[in-house]
């Protein structure tokens, strides 16, 4: 059965992705010590003006309908996993946010949808902004994240980041999907440092919520989901 991603016409997609390649034996030796420093010091650096009003945009455009929950896509890319939430779920806001501007921008031959909000922004600072807000999320997708493969930048990957305590402060129910289990395995640790429980599993898409999903699974790679309930 062939399945197809909207826009995958307008931008095709090759299957010869490599998987990832780390000099890490297992979850990093200084994992620990990082989330619970994190998880003991605020993160102070000055918020971006261009995420702050992304965000502002965002809270104005929830603030004009009655409430509905949300459901955040970090890190969305060009935005496929939005649009098909969005499409599932009509009673919930869907906010995409991404901080690459063409990625977001590609054309797309889909009407619009309007419960669906797409912004551009860092997460470093939105997601500061959000929880700050009082926002809290029905369900948080991260999917394939930026792996960060080298041990030197652990502190690049979501939880080993100085945002790690607001993204759980986020809520909800929170998926991440990694070709790599060891980002997935690090990221479990940290939420049961912060006091939560995550399940992790190997998965067969049944049909494809994002490019780089897709892109994996036709390497042969395997795919593995990680989902913790927050709130
Ligand atoms: C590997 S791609 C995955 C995109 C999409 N989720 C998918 O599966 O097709 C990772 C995405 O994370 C975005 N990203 C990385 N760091 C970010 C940040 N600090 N703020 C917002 N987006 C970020 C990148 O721009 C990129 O689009």
């Amino acid at each position: 059965m062939q399945r197809l991603l909207p826009g995958e016409g307008i931008f095709p997609v090759t299957a010869n992705s490599r998987s990832v390649e780390t000099n890490q034996l297992g979850p990093h030796a200084q994992l620990e010590k990082t989330v619970r420093r994190h998880l003991a010091h605020p993160f102070l650096k000055p918020i971006a003006d261009h995420t702050r009003q992304a965000f502002l945009l965002a809270q104005d455009r929830i603030a004009s309908t009655n409430a509905r929950p949300i459901i955040l896509d970090s890190c969305c890319g060009t935005g496929d996993s939005s649009r098909t939430l969005a499409a599932q779920n009509p009673s919930r806001w869907v906010v995409g946010v991404d901080k690459s501007a063409s990625r977001l921008n590609r054309e797309r031959q889909d009407e619009p949808l309007e419960n669906l909000i797409f912004l551009r922004a860092d997460l470093n600072d939105f997601y500061r902004l959000a929880s700050a807000a009082g926002w809290q999320l029905e369900r948080h997708y991260i999917l394939y994240p930026n792996p960060w493969p080298k041990s030197v930048h652990m502190g690049r990957r979501w939880h080993g980041s100085s945002v790690f305590p607001d993204i759980v402060k986020l809520g909800g129910v929170l998926e991440l999907r990694s070709n790599w289990k060891l980002y997935l395995e690090e990221f479990q640790i940290a939420l049961e440092i912060a006091g939560h429980k995550g399940g992790l599993k190997s998965f067969e898409p049944e049909s494809f919520l994002t490019l780089f999903e897709k892109k994996f699974h036709e390497s042969g790679q395997p795919l593995w989901r990680m989902v913790a309930k927050l709130s």
